[in-house]
């Protein structure tokens, strides 16, 4: 069991995602445990407040500290203890290695920024560890903390059904083999003719050829690091050799 507790200004934009398919069904099975808590709960005033205007001038508003503050502590207090994750495009990235790391932990504390971000005092003294989940910049935290949770959640066992698998997905060392499905012919376009044959070890060979084709054309910098051995390297050869036919 995992659990992830999101701090947020938006919580509804959890709603939808939390109560269909895989995070439904981790959760209804106690896999994972998702807490959301609405940030401007802790803010001051009539109207909760939760930015102000950046001092030294310039655009966008700041989320102010106090708030998160209270919140964070408030929340970091109800549960194991676990490092506080601040979502932020200037975080470490994630990718698969990362999200392993996350899915051992017992418990996840995500706080979503918005607006221009959180005031520097938070990160300073409040967060543990900023994560990205790729070199370009959101309006908020929330979609991020979604990744975050999904890919975490899927590699929880039992978290997927049978109808998906983790072990043959593309990440980390190389990029998954093309799939079919039935018809056999759609618009003129056959399977190729190997995944009909019922013959085991030629399927396999021909999913881990193509699954070379593929990380060999679009992430041959995967190869730099996890190189190619053993049966990989002739399957890698005869590729070469095909491409250099055509
Ligand atoms: C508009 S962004 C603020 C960006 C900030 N001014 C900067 O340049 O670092 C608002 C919030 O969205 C979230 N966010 C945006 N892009 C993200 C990314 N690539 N990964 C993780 N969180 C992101 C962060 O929580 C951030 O505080």
């Amino acid at each position: 069991m995992i659990r992830f507790d999101v701090l947020t200004l938006f919580p509804e934009i959890f709603a939808s995602a939390l109560k269909e398919t895989t995070l439904k069904r981790a959760q209804a099975a106690g896999l994972i445990e998702v807490r959301l808590y609405d940030i401007r709960d802790w803010a001051e005033g009539r109207h909760h407040q939760a930015d102000d205007m950046p001092y030294g001038g310039g655009d966008g508003m700041v989320m102010k500290p106090e708030p998160l503050f209270a919140a964070i502590r408030t929340v970091r207090a109800q549960g194991p203890e676990a490092k506080v994750t601040l979502l932020s495009p200037q975080g470490r990235r994630l990718d698969q290695t990362l999200a392993r790391e996350l899915s051992q932990r017992p418990r996840l504390i995500l706080v979503c920024g918005r607006y221009a971000g959180v005031d520097e005092r938070v990160r300073e003294h409040l967060v543990d560890e900023e994560l990205s989940i790729g070199d370009y910049v959101l309006s908020g935290g929330e979609l991020p903390a979604l990744v975050v949770i999904e890919a975490v959640a899927r590699l929880k066992p039992g978290v997927l059904g049978n109808q998906e698998s983790a072990a043959a997905d593309s990440f980390p060392q190389r990029l998954e083999a093309p799939q079919y499905t039935r018809p056999e012919k759609c618009e003129g376009h056959a399977v190729p003719e190997v995944l009909l044959s019922g013959h085991h070890e030629a399927i396999r060979r021909f999913r881990l050829k193509e699954s070379l084709r593929r990380t060999l054309l679009s992430r041959p910098d995967l190869f730099e690091r996890y190189p190619p051995e053993g049966e990989e390297l002739a399957l890698l050869e005869e590729i070469k050799a095909e491409r250099g036919q055509g």
